[in-house]
């Protein structure tokens, strides 16, 4: 008897203020037409004052148990992917779990950062098969503005806050790739890149959470090769290929990377759910919130082969395949 993880429902929360690109024209050396072009982007949304990661996360959480039809007490796990927590601790996820009024299971936090979502879902199935929950919210949640520096015009105009959270019960399946759930990952990561994408503190260096850092230029590179060999890997572990794949869901951080990594692995655009024109790089929040608008845009339907794939500070990457 093989046990699959099949994605029973998805919701995302979006902060109610709006920012275009043309906000930073006034105090920064910027325009709406270079982040459009270098990115994509066209406007992000931005969390209110007092609003935090938990308040984003509980918004997509409830949104999502709207979508499975399904109340709290029927969840035994919550996972949050998360790089902009509440407080050092404790974890987002046990905040999300009071907020929702749950008081059994468990939950916990993954940092992987912009490749967070990918890590989370991938320990979200491996409870599941192990046996430890039966249904697992996992949940991607950020405030990026929070570590934005706002003099920084590289990196500030790129990043918005957001959450997007799935649904996974154990089901019983065939073994075979036509089952629907999760059906394989690939992950990785590698020290080394640490300086292309870090927070310059944290507790134990300068006692505050500090600012994002990026060299944008290098880390392009490295992320349109990686996406690219981790998406095909996942699937080569499953003898598939992208001619069997019906979307990708990629991280929302430029649309020449997602175009170039669609490119490498033969998958036409119009098999790929873009969201970031309106969203920015919500780091672990892009691919459930992508994921959310596909299927409310009618894209992504249930049978359908999705790739979902990621990369981040760490540098952290991989790749998840499953059948909708
Ligand atoms: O979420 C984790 C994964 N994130 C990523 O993978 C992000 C990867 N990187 C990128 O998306 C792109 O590298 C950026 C969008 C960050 C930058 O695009 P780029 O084509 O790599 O530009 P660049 O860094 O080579 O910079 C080109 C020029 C520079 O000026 P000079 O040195 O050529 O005179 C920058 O100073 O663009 C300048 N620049 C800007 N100009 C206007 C950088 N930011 C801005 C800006 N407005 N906001």
């Amino acid at each position: 008897m093989t046990i699959r993880s099949v994605v029973k429902g998805v919701g995302h929360y979006l902060p109610e203020r709006v920012v275009p690109n043309s906000e930073f024209e006034a105090t920064l050396d910027t325009t709406d037409e270079w982040i459009r072009t270098r990115s994509g982007i066209e406007r992000r949304h931005f969390a209110a004052e007092g609003e935090t990661t938990s308040d984003l996360a509980v918004k997509a959480a409830l949104a999502a148990l709207e979508n499975a039809g399904m109340s709290v007490d029927q969840i035994d796990a919550i996972i949050v992917a998360t790089s902009t927590p509440d407080l050092t601790f404790p974890s987002v996820g046990t905040m999300v779990q009071q907020k929702l009024g749950m008081t059994r299971g468990f939950a916990f936090d993954v940092q992987a950062v912009c490749a967070g979502f990918v890590f989370a879902l991938t320990n979200a199935n491996a409870l599941i098969l192990s046996g430890q929950a039966k249904r697992v919210l996992v949940i991607g949640a950020e405030t990026f503005s929070r570590i934005m520096d706002w003099t920084d015009r590289s990196t500030c105009v790129l990043f918005g806050d957001g959450a997007g959270a799935v649904i996974l019960e154990a089901t019983v399946g065939t073994g075979t790739t036509d089952d629907r759930g999760v059906l394989g990952s690939d992950l990785n990561s590698d020290g080394r890149y640490r300086e292309m994408l870090y927070v310059d503190g944290g507790v134990s260096t300068t006692g505050q959470s500090g600012k994002l850092r990026m060299q944008g230029n290098p880390l392009f590179r490295q992320a349109v090769e990686k996406l690219a060999t981790t998406a095909e890997t996942a699937l080569e572990k499953l003898g598939l290929t992208g001619k069997d794949v019906d979307w990708i869901v990629p991280h929302q951080a430029n649309l020449r990377i997602i175009t170039a990594t669609a490119a490498r692995m033969h998958v036409p655009m119009g098999r790929v759910v873009v969201t970031l024109q309106d969203h920015g790089n919500t780091s672990a929040a892009s691919i459930p919130l992508a994921l959310s608008v596909g299927v409310e845009r009618g894209q992504i339907k249930p049978g359908q082969l999705v790739v979902v794939e990621a990369i981040g500070g760490g540098l952290a990457w991989g790749a998840v395949v499953m059948r909708w």
